[in-house]
Parts: structure tokens; C-alpha cells; sequence
């Protein structure tokens, strides 16, 4: 058998590589911050009673998220193509089968779904940059609010006209390249938007429910929590990362060799988890002080924020400001769900990138539409976790990104050698590495299967 580490040394990406370290690791927190942390961790925290649910979200991110996406990178380096041809190639390399392809495959199938609906939601952040512009928060109390927002949801051409709007952006970045323009805008993005962050959380203080907002949040009851709501955090703890399905995998493939993927991974977790809190932190007191519910579902943020905005002086610029920055950190996350199945039609089919945007942007718009008609004509249509956009959701972050993730730590730390992952993950780093390899081979694959067999109370 040759050498795994030698020929993993000649490989080269077909796509050249990021500029520096820097270019990456903005790309790979591009990727991970996004609605997931200000739309959906509020949303989803809130459905599931707060504080215990959040703590076990922390467990998730640091005991399986971050050894995960050290691995997803490892691995993507190390095969220097997309997911799934890097996939078949290692397990072949190392020993495995060239089977271990389907892991991509099946994160390339959750991608399409993620994004199917990740760019229906994108849309409503552009509407409401349009209506934050517009000044048509002004005067609007909480329930002003909800029909604002039953107003948007109920009307399937707008939902679709800002979905078309968003996609075409999305698939033109794609087809373009991940190209240094994008690597300076989340330069910048990201910062704007921990900024406008702190400037809503002064005045969601101001509205005096920020200590219910804050032990909502913070103190664990844990008789509020399910083990469907361990799964919920587990599943959010994925998606938030965007670890499971090869987006960081397929960044990972253009990363330079002498790069750290340890001081990336624990950067980019660090930054992700902070966001999401700091989102929570804004939106809970709001909640609270409005005598709001923090269960109502996906439209929480888009009916308190604007609470927040127009009290704030100079509204009207936070908050087209902070839709813009909110639309655009959905957009380089939808870029990293779109590259790796690009990626594999260019290398696997030689199919020209612009025209593997355009199909894969096609069959993501069509899919959308079952997450437009979810809110409005198919809204009573409902079966297992609900509609067909909750059981959308639920398959992609709760069944197949864990599935995928799981998956991915059995090869890194199970099928490849020692030798192929220390080499990776810089051995100068000694007891990193070990407890890289201690969380990858035991902990994050118990605990996944923990999880899955605890929600479908088979452990009693
Ligand atoms: N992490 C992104 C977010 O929080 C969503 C995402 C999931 C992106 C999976 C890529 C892969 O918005």
C-alpha cells in the first residue's frame, strides 16, 4: 500500500487555495454565522424552555461540534477535493473502502435541503430591510408586530420573489469562486454585526426585562427539558457550526498546509457560540418585557428586534443596517452550503462552475418552494413534527447533519491512522492532539448515539 502521508503531500486543490490564514478562518466563521445564530438559536431555545436547553447546546458545541469540525477540515486538507470524492479517496488510502464517498453524497442531499430553506428565510431578512428602511416599524406594538409578520408569511409570491432574489445572489457568488471580495465583506460583517448587536442589547435592557430575560437563558430548569429538546440542542449545536454535511470540509480542502486547524476550530466555535448568546441575550428580555411568548416559533426575532429598533434614536439606520448585515451573514453561510456540491460537479463531471451554480441554485429554488407554501397554502398540512418546513428542519439538523458528523468522527478517528491525523493536526500540539483523538473517537460518537436513542426513548 503506498504511503498514506506521502501521497496526501502531493495532493493540490483544483480551486487554488485562501490567501492566508486569516482569509479562511473568515471564511470557515462566514460559514458558521448566520440565521442559525440570531434567527434560530433564539427561536429554538426558546421553544424548548431556555437554560437547561442551552447548557446541553454548550456540552454539544465543545464535546461534539468542535472535535467534529477539526475533523471536517483534517480530512477535507488531507483530500483536496469535495466531500465526496475526499471521502472515497481516504477510505481507500487509508485502508477503509471507497463506500465512505456516500458520507458526502448524504451531506451533499442534506446541503440542498438546508438551503431550500435557509434562502426562504434569507428573503424575510430582506423584506425586512426594506420595511426597517421604510420606517414601518414606527408606532407598532408587539401584536402591531405579529401581524406585520403573519402579513409576510401568508403571501407566498413575496416569500418567493425575495427566495428567487436571494438564490440568484447566491448562485452568481458560487459561480464566481469563493473570491477574496467575499473574504474582506465578512472581514468587516461580522464586526458590524457584534456591534449592532451590543447597541440592541443597551436597549433591550432599557425595556426592564432583562434579569427574566437572562434567567430564562441561564438557569437550567431542567424539568423543562425533553429528550426530544437534548436532540433539538444537539441538532442546533450542528447547524450552527455547520458542521455534518462537508461545507467546512470542502473549505478545508483550500487551506494552506502549515495552517493550525486547531486554533482555526476553537477561533470559529468560540466566535459562533458567542453570537448566538449575545442574540439570545437581546431577544429574550424583549420577550419578556412585551409579555411575548418565548415558544412562538420561527418568527421570534422578526417580532422583537423591531421592538428594540424603534426605541433606539436613529433606528431606522440600525435596523436597515442590522437586516443588511443579518441578510448577508445568511449569505456566506448559503455560499458554503452550495460550494461542496459545486465543487463535486466540477471535479467529478467537469462540468463548467457557472453551469453547476446555475443547477444547483435551480434545484434548490424549486425545493424552496415547499418551505414558501409551509407558511401559507400547506400551513394545515401537518404530519409527524408538523409542517413540511418543520420536517424539513428536523431531518436536516436533527437526523442528518448528527448522522453525517457521526459518521465523519468514525473515520477521522477510527479508520484513518494516528499517523495521517497527528500529521494534520500539527504535532507540536501534542495533548491537543490527544484530546482531539480522545473526543473524536469515543466522546462524540457515543454521545451522538446517546442522543438518537434517548429521543426515541429507548433509553427509557
Ligand atoms: N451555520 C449556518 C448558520 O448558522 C448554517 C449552515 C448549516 C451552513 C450547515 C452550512 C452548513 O446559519
Amino acid at each position: 500500500m503506498a504511503d498514506p502521508a506521502a501521497s496526501a503531500q502531493r495532493r493540490l486543490s483544483l480551486h487554488g487555495q485562501w490567501s492566508s490564514r486569516l482569509a479562511f478562518v473568515l471564511a470557515v466563521s462566514g460559514s458558521a454565522v448566520g440565521l442559525g445564530n440570531i434567527w434560530k438559536f433564539p427561536y429554538v431555545a426558546g421553544q424548548n424552555g431556555g437554560g437547561a436547553f442551552v447548557l446541553v447546546y454548550l456540552l454539544c458545541v465543545f464535546a461534539i461540534g468542535l472535535p467534529i469540525m477539526m475533523a471536517e477540515i483534517l480530512l477535507g486538507r488531507r483530500g483536496r477535493r469535495n466531500p465526496v470524492t475526499t471521502m472515497g479517496l481516504l477510505g481507500r488510502e487509508e485502508g477503509g473502502s471507497r463506500q465512505w464517498r456516500l458520507v458526502g453524497l448524504m451531506g451533499m442531499l442534506c446541503g440542498f435541503l438546508i438551503l431550500s430553506f435557509y434562502s426562504v428565510i434569507a428573503g424575510w431578512t430582506l423584506h425586512y430591510t426594506v420595511l426597517a428602511a421604510s420606517d414601518s416599524f414606527a408606532g407598532l406594538a408587539a401584536d402591531g408586530l405579529g401581524e406585520l409578520f403573519s402579513g409576510l408569511v401568508s403571501n407566498p409570491v413575496t416569500l418567493i420573489l425575495w427566495h428567487t432574489v436571494f438564490l440568484i445572489i447566491t448562485t452568481v457568488v458560487v459561480a464566481r469562486g469563493v473570491e477574496e471580495g467575499l473574504e474582506r465583506a465578512v472581514r468587516v460583517m461580522v464586526p458590524a454585526l457584534i456591534l449592532i448587536m451590543l447597541a440592541l442589547l443597551a436597549y433591550s435592557i432599557s425595556f426592564g426585562g432583562f434579569q427574566a430575560g437572562l434567567e430564562f437563558l441561564f438557569r437550567p430548569d431542567f424539568s423543562a427539558l425533553t429528550g426530544a429538546g437534548v436532540l433539538a440542542a444537539m441538532g442546533q449545536a450542528f447547524f450552527s457550526l455547520s458542521v455534518g454535511m462537508g461545507a467546512v470540509m470542502a473549505y478545508g480542502a483550500y487551506l494552506p498546509q502549515e495552517e493550525s486547524i486547531i486554533k482555526t476550530s476553537v477561533a470559529v466555535v468560540s466566535a459562533d457560540t458567542a453570537i448566538a448568546l449575545l442574540a439570545g441575550m437581546v431577544i429574550f428580555p424583549i420577550v419578556f418585557a412585551n409579555g411575548l411568548d418565548p415558544a412562538e416559533g420561527p418568527g421570534l426575532v422578526f417580532q422583537t428586534l423591531p421592538l428594540a429598533l424603534a426605541k433606539m434614536p436613529a433606528g431606522i439606520l440600525v435596523g436597515t443596517a442590522f437586516f443588511i448585515l443579518l441578510a448577508f451573514a445568511g449569505l456566506t453561510s448559503a455560499i458554503s452550503l452550495m460550494e461542496p456540491v459545486v465543487a463535486w460537479l466540477v471535479e467529478a463531471f467537469s462540468m463548467r462552475r457557472s453551469v453547476a451554480a446555475m443547477l444547483a441554485g435551480g434545484v434548490t429554488w424549486a425545493l424552496g418552494l415547499m418551505t414558501v407554501f409551509s407558511f401559507n397554502l400547506l400551513a394545515d398540512w401537518q404530519f409527524l413534527r408538523g409542517t413540511l418546513f418543520d420536517n424539513i428542519d428536523y431531518l436536516t439538523s436533527n437526523i442528518l447533519l448528527p448522522a453525517g458528523g457521526f459518521l465523519i468522527t468514525i473515520f477521522a478517528g477510527w479508520i484513518m491512522c494516528a499517523n495521517s491525523s497527528a500529521d494534520e493536526l500539527d504535532a507540536t500540539v501534542g495533548p491537543a492532539y490527544r484530546l482531539w483523538r480522545f473526543l473524536a473517537r469515543y466522546v462524540a460518537p457515543v454521545a451522538v448515539l446517546l442522543v438518537f436513542l434517548n429521543a426515541v426513548g429507548a433509553l427509557g
